[in-house]
């Protein structure tokens, strides 16, 4: 087994990384007399039953949602706090998502908000969720106007990832994670990056050691990324690479259209052609790039059809801006990225030429 510690002072937290982890009740820290597991209509019928031997000495109640960004919002949120209400769910129980980001967000943000607070457990079971949403405590819902715009920052307790409940997932799901984990090897790890290259065959077999090896490395930049910068003054923006182009692609094809790992791909390979630009990265580097983001059948350009204005008033409104001053996060070498705040017009048009 592999551990990861988050590094948050007395809200420290372990995340535990193993095939078969569901199978064995030993991976909870400690024993909670209530706990309501929540999950979705397609995660349950494949891992409730494991999730729920864990708990074989608590009070256990399921709290199911349907499948779906569509679901992560106020309206569901609320939906599950009258559950917690109607079974006298108490401050001192145990909240577990069981799922994908969707699960993982909303019930986060449940945690944190449940009489100001409750204990919660994260069991990711997409390759995104694992590598990424499941650790460091951002949880959210989406508004009408705005996707992750209320939520708060609640860490978990612990976070037990089986690697094995990566076989059932759709192939186009484990390769949108793929996204988030060559995201890792831009932001500050070249290494990594040449490991992600040789091993793909493996990867893309769900050799057990290697994606363990790969999802711990993932964890472990996490967690020191969120250790230094928990609440995104600096630091943990650079997690955001790829993500500015990515979320305008997202939106204005409409949510749902591409995958968020796969609007993110495309967004990476956009800063990096603004980095050669600028002579930041060379040409052979920008194709190694490309070519790992392909092997894994993930997309390398915008939609054809969307053009530099179709980008600008959702980058306008990006998280990160500030001052009105648009910042992106750009590899200012391979395997090390940098946030940067003077991106002119020029050099953005570069990207499509
Ligand atoms: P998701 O939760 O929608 O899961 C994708 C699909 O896979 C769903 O249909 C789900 O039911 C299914 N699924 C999950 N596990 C499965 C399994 N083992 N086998 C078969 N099917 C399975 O999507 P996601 O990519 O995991 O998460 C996306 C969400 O995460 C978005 O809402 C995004 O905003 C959020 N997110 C949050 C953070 C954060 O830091 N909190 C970071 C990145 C993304
Ligand atoms: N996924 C971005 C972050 O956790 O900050």
């Amino acid at each position: 087994m592999h551990r990861v510690q988050v590094e948050l002072g007395d809200r420290s937290y372990p995340i535990d990384i193993a095939p078969d982890l569901l199978q064995q009740p030993a991976c909870l820290l400690r024993d909670y007399r209530q706990v309501v597991i929540i999950s979705n209509s397609t995660v349950a019928p494949l891992y409730l039953d494991s999730v729920t031997a864990l708990f074989a000495g608590s009070q256990l109640h399921t709290y199911l949602l349907p499948d779906g960004e569509a679901y992560k919002t106020l309206e569901h949120f609320g939906h599950i706090m009258t559950f917690l209400l109607e079974h006298k769910f108490p401050r001192d129980g145990l909240l577990v998502a069981l799922g994908g980001g969707v699960v993982g967000d909303i019930t986060g943000f449940v945690a944190a908000s449940y009489q100001r607070g409750v204990d919660f457990l994260q069991i990711p079971t997409t390759l995104l969720s694992q590598v990424d949403s499941s650790v460091g405590g951002k949880t959210a819902v989406n508004h009408p106007l705005g996707k992750n715009m209320i939520g708060a920052f609640k860490q978990p307790q612990q976070v037990i990832i089986d690697t094995n409940v990566l076989s059932t997932l759709p192939g186009r799901e484990f390769a949108a994670g793929m996204a988030e984990v060559i995201k890792y090897a831009l932001i500050a790890d070249a290494e990594f990056f040449s490991y992600l290259e040789q091993h793909a065959d493996a990867i893309q077999a769900l050799q057990p050691d290697v994606i363990g090896t790969m999802v711990k490395h993932c964890c472990q930049m996490k967690a020191d990324i969120v250790a230094l910068d928990e609440t995104e003054q600096g630091q943990r923006a650079l997690l955001n690479l790829g993500h500015t182009f990515g979320h305008a692609i997202e939106a204005w094809l409409g949510y749902g259209q591409w995958l968020h790992g796969e609007a993110v791909a495309a967004g990476m390979v956009m800063a990096a052609k603004v980095s050669q630009y600028r002579g930041w990265l060379q040409q052979d580097e920008l194709d190694r790039i490309c070519a790992l983001l392909q092997r894994f059948q993930l997309p390398i350009t915008a939609p054809d059809d969307m053009h530099i204005n179709d980008f600008m008033p959702y980058m306008k409104t990006d998280k990160k801006v500030r001052a009105g001053q648009m910042r992106f996060v750009l590899p200012t070498a391979f395997g090390y990225s940098e946030v940067i705040d003077d991106v002119n017009d020029i050099e953005l048009q570069s990207i499509f030429t």
